[in-house]
């Protein structure tokens, strides 16, 4: 390892759609207890995030709140700094991947790629014809996850385009029967278009990739899996791997993105230039502090690393490496794949439970962040596997390791040295005292060995060790004993300086994890914890004051809470006065059958100025198979015209006993919503589902 390490490290870039979940805070977590360790070995470190900001589900997101893309990532962006602040994660920067550095540099990438001639003769880029779903309706081509129909298989309805999640079978979205658009209701059209297709297959490519994942440097799960992508073989389940195929880099517009040069209409696929979002971060940094981009990246000492999580590895050792190794620019020395974090063994990630761990609820009910900080470091290995977030084990672990075994060492030795030696202490240690500080500053080399290659868990549980020592040394000396005859004065001056001097030993161990806290012990000590090897011991102490509190159960209670439903909801007033109706139970809702139904034709009643008729489609079918269309009379003529209903999906109680009117048999009802006080806000609004639902679907 050189002794000065230059270093460039990044997490995932995340989503722009959402606000940032646990998973997310604890990937920043683990890669800041990474940086502050190597910072304090006095290696350079520049560490960036930024937000990922491009795509199809951003677009649509952005257009169902009613705003821009860009001022619908720019509202996400708005609320990272309280998290990031919050849980003491020391980014150096944090932009955008719609920021123009990342537009300039993704195309710059893409033109060096497109120029370099692959083996046959062509370049790395081809462009392809290719048959895709389009949208009439939205006018857009339609990603999978946007189609649904009916699963050529097993015939469950509402089945993704690329999979069923009734049966499992995996198909292409053309061979869904009767698929609709999830955006419009529209059925899609198959229609051509042109796309843009690193030749990944190339021999070039796939030598390159081959040696880039098996040397040795990444993980060796995460190697293992990786090496399947390449063989051309049968699996077990008899489907073929083909080996690597071409990936699709081109999105046709409306697209939110960047534009490919040269080529109108034409976006680059957010993953394309979602990692190029790293060196944008790097550059936008850089141009802040006025450091040239291009001298830092030229430098063959710099060291790039990516901490991720295991859901994005084919994109981060296959594609990326790739697009950087034959734009000629340098490929990243590694990945850190981490697993996915539940909690309490999954349960509370549920929707039907709600919340998870919420972690600005954490950080408003007072919980401290570093309590966090180190129940994730304890838990955290070099290897990618899941960890599980437990309450129970949360404050154990807080309150016996860190409290109970670390933090009291100090609460324990600083009062008798205030009061009685003016906080002064000695130099003089006793042999035992003084061999203990030694062995304690000698793990320095293992522990600091445990963070560099991300074994936080180890170094933690090393610590502890340690920490025990110290403890048994306390147990063994009894401070608080010798402090009742004064005779024993030099007895406990020297002990409590031991124990001084091994916490913070022991805090400087502890403060990549908890970097707060050492700022504490650096105030009450006066030793610089910045820095990894110090030997230097406490001359003085400033008064003691509380470190760390222990976790209350109650924070906990509090955190996992899932608010009960309002209680007595029969009292609660809706607007107009009209109190909500007694309970019922679900047994006796789902008496009411409420179906979606096509207004297939709409028209006045002569005779009546407040009712429409309806014809609606609601799926149904008559013995012989022939479409059965239901009448409905409904009174919201006031409201809506004839000719705007029709072909409008709606909400019909399909089980309503048919009633006789003046006009005709109404065969059902439609759902519609009208204040209480009906004379004073006399309007009625009828009920319109979300993109997706169809006729006949029931509605639960
Ligand atoms: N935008 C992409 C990454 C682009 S990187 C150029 C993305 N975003 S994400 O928001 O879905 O995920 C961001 C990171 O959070 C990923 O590394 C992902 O693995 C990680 N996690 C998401 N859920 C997680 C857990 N439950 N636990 C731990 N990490 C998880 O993917
Ligand atoms: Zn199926």
């Amino acid at each position: 390892m050189p002794l000065h390490r230059k270093l460039f490290v990044t997490t995932a870039l995340p989503y722009a759609n959402g606000n940032f979940h646990i998973g997310h805070i604890m990937e920043y977590i683990q890669a800041d207890i990474w940086v502050r360790y190597q910072r304090m070995q006095g290696h350079e470190v520049n560490f960036v995030g930024a937000d990922d900001t491009h795509g199809a589900p951003i677009m649509i997101a952005a257009e169902k709140a009613g705003k821009t893309p860009q001022q619908f990532v720019a509202d996400i962006a708005a609320g990272r700094k309280q998290y990031l602040d919050g849980f003491h994660i020391g980014f150096d920067n944090w932009h955008s991947t719609d920021a123009p550095e990342n537009h300039e540099l993704a195309r710059q990438i893409y033109r060096d790629l497109r120029d370099i001639p692959d083996s046959a003769g062509g370049t790395l880029i081809e462009r392809k014809t290719i048959e895709q779903f389009f949208d009439p309706e939205k006018n857009m081509f339609l990603p999978d996850r946007y189609i649904k129909g009916e699963c050529p298989k097993c015939h469950a309805l509402d089945q993704y385009g690329d999979n069923c999640e009734v049966c499992g079978s995996v198909y292409a979205p053309t061979d869904l029967i009767n698929p609709f658009s999830v955006l419009s209701g529209a059925r899609p059209e198959l229609k051509h278009s042109e796309h843009f297709f690193f030749k990944l297959s190339d021999p070039r490519c796939v030598a390159y990739l081959e040696k880039w994942t098996q040397d040795g440097r990444l993980q060796p799960e995460v190697a293992n899996k990786i090496k399947e992508w390449f063989s051309v073989r049968t699996n077990p389940d008899g489907t073929k791997s083909e080996g690597l195929g071409d990936w699709d880099i081109s999105r046709d517009a409306p697209y939110f993105g960047i534009e490919i040069p040269d080529a109108p209409g034409k976006y680059f696929y957010v993953w394309l230039d979602a990692p190029i979002g790293y060196l944008a971060s790097l550059k936008n940094l850089l141009d802040q502090r006025g450091q040239d981009y291009d001298a830092y990246m030229a430098d063959p000492k710099l060291e790039q690393f990516h901490f991720i999580g295991k859901d994005i590895v084919t994109f981060h050792t296959l594609f990326w490496p790739a697009i950087l190794h034959f734009s000629g620019r340098k490929a990243p020395d590694n990945v850190f794949v981490h697993g996915f974090l539940t909690v309490n063994n999954g349960e509370k990630m549920s929707k039907s439970r709600g919340t998870g761990l919420d972690p600005l609820k954490y950080l408003s009910l007072g919980m401290n962040p570093e309590w966090l900080r180190y129940y994730l470091a304890a838990k955290l290995s070099a290897r990618n596997e899941d960890i599980d977030f437990n309450a129970d084990d949360f404050m154990a672990r807080v309150n016996s390791d860190l409290i109970g075994k670390f933090v009291n060492i100090a609460s324990r030795a600083a009062g008798f040295l205030s009061k009685r030696f003016e906080g002064r202490l000695s130099a003089e240690f006793g042999a035992l005292g003084a061999a203990m500080l030694a062995d304690i500053r000698s793990e320095s080399d293992a522990i600091a060995k445990l963070y560099d290659t991300r074994e936080m868990g180890k170094a933690t549980r090393e610590i502890m060790l340690l920490a025990d020592r110290v403890n048994a040394y306390v147990d063994q000396h009894k401070p608080w004993s010798l402090a009742k005859d004064p005779a024993n004065d030099e007895a406990l001056h020297q002990v409590c300086s031991v124990l001084i001097n091994c916490f913070a030993v022991l805090t400087r161990y502890l403060a990549p994890i908890l970097p707060q806290l050492a700022e504490a012990v650096q105030g009450f000590t006066g030793l610089d914890m910045a820095k990894w090897n110090v030997d230097s011991n406490v001359a003085t102490i400033a008064p003691y004051q509380h470190l760390m509190q222990r976790v209350d159960v109650k924070q906990l209670d509090a955190l996992f809470e899932v608010p009960e439903p309002a209680a007595p909801i029969v009292e609660i007033v809706a607007p107009g006065g009209e109190v909500i109706a007694p309970p019922i139970s679900i047994d006796d809702f789902a008496k009411i059958d409420l179906r979606i139904a096509r207004i297939v034709a709409c028209s006045a009643v002569e005779g009546s100025t407040k009712l429409l008729r309806l014809t609606l489609d609601a799926g149904e079918q008559d013995a012989t198979g022939a479409p059965r269309l239901r009448n409905v009379f409904s009174g919201i003529a006031s409201m809506y015209s004839a000719e705007q209903l029709v072909d409008q999906l709606t909400v019909l109680v399909a089980n309503l006993a048919p009633r006789k009117m003046k006009f005709g048999v109404s065969e059902g009802m439609v759902m519609a919503a009208s204040h209480g006080d009906e004379k004073a806000n006399p309007g009625i609004y009828i009920l319109n589902p979300w993109p997706g639902a169809t006729p006949g679907m029931r509605i639960h």
